[in-house]
């Protein structure tokens, strides 16, 4: 049996508190897709909500850790420790009734994550994983996958969001990518359990340009303790201050890297 540090155990607690306002809000969402206004404000709502629980309970229990949040910003303290939280990642998914989405909570310590954990609260899926101590799905170990050959892997991707400055890059990710390679690329919209699965061995890849800190800092420590590569589109520089990331099962790393030159 598997016995989770205090840290983990912390994130779990919260997690669990959080994801009740989770289930309760997407039990709503399809009532109000037919509503005038949309399920808009009601689902920034929920956002901000989720993020306050997980804030509170995680103070609660480390009072002196430093917070980055998506919605609140940064709460410095201690700049040793610091919580980096998604209260929801893959929000249009959820604002569209689409049961795929996750809370993701790293835990970053002089510059490394050191623990992390991904909460799908509807298929309720706990990826856990921290430094040293292997990656888990509800307390089972997981490992990366052990595909080499990209016509056998499914690799997931996301992004650029609409809002984006750089047109061409928007099309060039959306439209030709996936003409130019014979690999099966997959959308789901949450990059955080993206890399979860990357983690679990369910898909061998994930990459993705612009992202946040919070969409991927837990991602990090799961796919390291599964066994797997993260690190920029070179293939070489570790990522946390870089929003672009190239995740793999460590296998298909170097093509990947010449793909995405
Ligand atoms: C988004 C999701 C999506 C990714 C976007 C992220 P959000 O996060 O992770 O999969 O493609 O780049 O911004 O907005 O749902 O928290
Ligand atoms: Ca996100
Ligand atoms: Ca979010």
């Amino acid at each position: 049996m598997k016995l989770n540090s205090a840290n983990i155990n912390v994130m779990v607690k919260a997690c669990r508190k959080a994801a009740k306002t989770i289930i309760r809000d997407f039990g709503e969402i399809e009532k109000l897709q037919v509503s005038v206004k949309g399920p808009g404000d009601f689902v920034t709502n929920c956002d901000k909500k989720v993020e306050k629980i997980l804030i509170e309970e995680l103070h609660k229990a480390r009072p002196d850790y430093s917070i980055i949040s998506e919605e609140s910003g940064k709460i410095t303290k201690n700049e040793s420790f610091k919580w980096i939280i998604d209260p929801i990642d893959g929000t249009a998914n959820f604002l569209h009734g689409i049961p795929h989405f996750a809370i993701s909570i790293g835990l970053e310590s002089n510059k490394e994550i050191i623990c992390g954990i991904i909460y799908d609260p509807i298929k309720d899926e706990m990826f856990t994983a921290e430094k040293g101590r292997g990656s888990y799905l509800n307390n089972q170990r997981v490992r990366v996958s052990s595909r080499s050959k990209l016509k056998d892997c499914i690799i997931f991707t996301g992004g650029p969001k609409h809002n984006s400055a750089d047109k061409e890059l928007i099309l060039k990710e959306y439209n030709n990518f996936s003409s130019k390679v014979l690999i099966p690329i997959r959308k789901l919209g949450s990059a955080s359990l993206d890399m979860a699965y990357v983690a679990a061995g369910r898909c061998d890849g994930f990459w993705q340009r612009n992202l946040n800190y919070w969409d991927f800092a837990a991602g990090i420590i799961l796919i390291k303790e599964a066994g797997g590569f993260v690190t920029d589109f070179s293939g070489k520089n570790e990522y946390i201050e870089n929003k672009t990331i190239l995740a793999t099962n460590s296998k298909i790393n170097e093509q990947m890297v010449e793909i995405l030159k």
